[in-house]
């Protein structure tokens, strides 16, 4: 048997700290009293009396169940895999020690069916973030592994109600079970593999989908995108949205028509329903694969709360990340290649220079981060780049391709400075940002998280498919 790059890592790294990786832990071990996430299968209705849909969940939930922390309280989880395959699970943009990032093999052993492991850390941003198997994601994803995870600021804004809206979407076949194809090749080197049916905290989305609201309401609604593939554009008829946070991180507050969520993405925004008792607006979603009416607003006939949007500040307070300055930055550069429409190009998989033909027929891959086509986690190569711990990063990203990617930073939030050359105008914090088809953009950080961090694309079907390394913080 060939001994992989990636074991002999493990072997041979104590620097990075990945030398004595968390295996799974009985349930005796636990200090503290852990809250339980359990892996299984889950029968579903997508909407009221509708058929069952064979799905994957936590706690036989879809979408599992929101998790929800105060600022700086310690995390006690307790993962348990009832699934008959490994998994692993990470804690989309939370800022945690490496060893608690979720990413079998790279971070933790996988957990076996029937093992648990504990993850414990401390929540230092507060924000909206999520949670999903990093094992096989592409798989374990959409079959409806996730949920949101929401941690409170100190001093919370100013709200009559606040909603979470949990976004994916699932392939259903005639007889309502889930369509089992996952990892195709034709879906990995394109837009990847995208539901037919979106779902809304794991409900079918459209008329269904009433929420009540009340005139004078203030509502903040934390958007998570969940969906392995799809990119959703939402848009509220007669209100503005206001935006208060990307990713979970504070932003200057500011007004728009709509909003787009790459997968992996969360957007927190304020609504002042302001419009009259007993109207209906809806919700339009307009991605690329348009999913029309997802849902509705009705006000109901009650009278006005307040004639007036309530008064109080939206802006929330900002968590300390440190900023980058970009005198004393290292410059590092990633081009991403591939994909069906693309030209052809030549990836280096496992050392051998491959033509895209070739990687796509031989190895299921399709994209290539700078010039390399990773297999999933097991095997992976070196990574993109090291750096010291505490460097500060110019990071230049050049989509060479046909398609849209949300790259997804692991450990870190990056400042994003600029889309094609164009300072953008909130330069705000993400963990993941949409790469439109040729675009390139770019971020800063300062890598302050030792470890070594996945960097990938938030499609997982293109992740899968080759579009994902590391950054190794020394
Ligand atoms: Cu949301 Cu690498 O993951
Ligand atoms: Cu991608």
């Amino acid at each position: 048997m060939n001994l992989s790059r990636r074991t002999l890592i493990k072997s041979s790294s104590a620097a990075l700290g990945l030398a004595g990786l968390p295996a799974a832990v009985a349930w005796a071990q636990t200090k503290s009293k852990p809250i339980h996430l359990t892996t299984g299968f889950v029968e579903k209705e997508l909407r009221p009396g509708g058929p069952m849909a064979n799905f994957w969940g936590f706690n036989g939930s879809v979408p599992g169940p929101v998790m929800r922390y105060r600022k700086g309280d310690a995390a006690s989880i307790m993962v348990s895999n009832g699934l008959s395959v490994d998994t692993a699970v990470h804690w989309h943009g939370l800022r945690v020690p490496n060893a608690m990032d979720g990413v079998p093999n790279v971070t933790q052993h996988p957990i076996k069916p029937g093992e648990n492991m504990l993850y414990e850390y401390r929540v230092h941003d507060s924000g909206t973030f999520w949670y999903h198997p990093h094992q096989s994601s592409f798989e374990q994803v959409p079959r409806g592994l996730y949920g949101a995870y929401i941690v409170e600021e100190d001093k919370p804004i100013e709200v009559d109600r606040e909603e979470i809206w949990v976004l994916s979407d699932v392939k259903i076949s005639a007889n309502g079970r889930q369509v089992e194809d996952f990892g195709r090749i034709l879906d990995l080197a394109n837009e990847g593999r995208i539901g037919n049916q979106v779902l809304l905290n794991g409900n079918a989305v459209g008329a269904n989908q009433k929420f009540a609201v009340r005139s004078g309401e203030r509502v903040r609604l934390r958007l998570v995108n969940a969906a392995s593939a799809r990119i959703f554009n939402l848009k509220l008829a007669g209100h503005g949205i206001t935006v208060i946070a990307y990713d979970g991180q504070a932003v200057e507050p500011h007004v728009v028509e709509q909003v787009t969520l790459g997968p992996g993405m969360r957007i927190d925004v304020v609504i002042d329903f302001m419009q009259k008792a007993g109207t209906i607006f809806s919700v339009t979603d307009s991605g690329h694969r348009g999913a029309g009416e997802i849902a509705q607003f009705a006000y109901s006939s009650e009278k006005m709360l307040r004639d007036k949007p309530m008064a109080a500040p939206v802006r929330i307070a900002a968590n300390a990340i440190v900023a980058p300055i970009l005198k004393r930055a290292q410059e590092h550069f990633i081009i991403f290649q591939g994909g069906m429409r693309g030209a052809p190009v030549i990836g280096n998989v496992d050392g051998q220079p491959t033509k895209t033909q070739e990687m796509m027929e031989k190895y299921g891959l399709a994209w290539t981060m700078n010039y390399t086509a990773q297999h999933e986690h097991a095997q992976m190569h070196e990574p993109l780049f090291s750096v010291r711990k505490g460097e500060h990063i110019l990071l230049h990203m050049i989509n060479s391709t046909d398609f849209a990617h949300p790259m997804h930073l692991h450990g870190h939030f990056f400042k994003v400075l600029a889309i094609n050359g164009q300072q953008t105008r909130f330069q705000e914090w993400r963990d993941t940002v949409l790469m439109n088809p040729r675009d390139s953009m770019d971020v800063a950080f300062v890598a302050d998280n030792p470890g070594e961090w996945m960097f990938h694309c938030h499609i997982l079907d293109h992740a899968a498919g080759g579009m994902m390394g590391t950054i190794a913080v020394e």
